[in-house]
């Protein structure tokens, strides 16, 4: 379904009791997009996808020009993986010219990701409402990889009061560490053998806070010398921080935290997390 248009039409007939599970996506599709789908295959009726790279979201220096759009191949692994329908609109159909309403988000957005791309977020939030609106579906799934954006959905849906279930999908990894994204095909073949430094730091951490260091400036410090050990490695934040407010902490408590971090390896900028526990 190319437009809003034919989107309402399909909604329209699916019966009442049809559970709709729905995984929102920018394509180039992976093995860690196509794990929500499964998850939603799992809890739900029927499953709807989309694809829609959205512009809002971008930063004016950011890649949306060049984000990859691989279409034939997404279309076939979203069939490989058993999703119903897909939803892939158009800039045009999402974005009627002189669109002045954004949904913005004020606490959870602001720091980490928030911090180093303004905008993003309610670029984000504004997109899946929009996409909640038109797609009704009972159940969402999101990856645990965008810890943040999990965090910023789950307050909008409470805050305004949509109707949808948010659930989070577990990080899919690479053998050696790394987290898939869409972005590691960018990587030179240079910074994709430093590129899981990025991983190995959060279980250097994660090490360390169980041996008993729970001082976050300290963990967060360890971090970023793991990080040092390959130059070329930018990192942009090393964070722990409570796990729900994303707020900073000083120590890792009953709550637990999460370790969160931002890096650029040449002009590719890729994030990745672990959430400690408590205990
Ligand atoms: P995109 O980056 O395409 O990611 C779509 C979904 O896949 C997100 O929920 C993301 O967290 C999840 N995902 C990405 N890499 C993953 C991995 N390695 N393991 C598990 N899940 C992973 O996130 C977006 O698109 C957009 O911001 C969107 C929500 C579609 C709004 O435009």
């Amino acid at each position: 379904m190319k437009d809003k248009a034919a989107l309402r039409a399909w909604r329209a007939t699916l019966a009442p009791g049809q559970k709709l599970g729905f995984v929102p996506t920018m394509g180039a599709l992976h093995a860690g997009h196509i794990s929500l789908m499964e998850q939603a295959r799992a809890a739900a009726d029927v499953v709807i996808a989309s694809i829609f790279v959205n512009p809002l979201q971008f930063g004016p220096n950011e890649d949306l020009s060049r984000y990859p759009r691989p279409i034939e191949a997404d279309l076939a692994k979203l069939e490989a993986a058993g999703v119903d329908a897909l939803f892939l609109p158009s800039v045009e159909d999402m974005y009627p010219p002189g669109a002045s309403t954004f949904v913005e988000e004020s606490m959870v957005s602001l720091p980490l990701c928030g911090a180093e791309r303004p905008g993003h977020f309610r670029g984000v939030a504004t997109v899946v409402l929009k996409l909640f609106n038109l797609v009704q579906p009972h159940l969402a799934v999101f990856g645990q990889k965008d810890a943040q954006q999990c965090a910023v959905i789950e307050r909008m849906v409470r805050d305004l009061d949509v109707p949808v279930d948010i659930r989070r999908g577990a990080i899919v990894r690479e053998a050696d560490g790394l987290a898939l994204s869409s972005r590691n095909v960018y990587l030179s073949p240079e910074d994709r053998a430093a590129a899981p430094l990025i991983y190995q730091s959060l279980r250097a951490v994660e090490a360390a806070y169980f041996d008993g260091e729970h001082d976050a400036g300290k963990l967060a410090a360890l971090g970023l010398a793991v990080l040092a050990r390959s130059e070329r490695i930018v990192p942009q934040y090393w964070e722990v921080r409570d796990p729900e407010s994303l707020g900073a902490i000083a120590k890792v408590g009953s709550r637990g935290a999460l370790l969160a971090v931002a890096a650029h390896l040449g002009t590719t900028r890729l994030i990745d997390n672990l959430l400690l526990s408590p205990g």
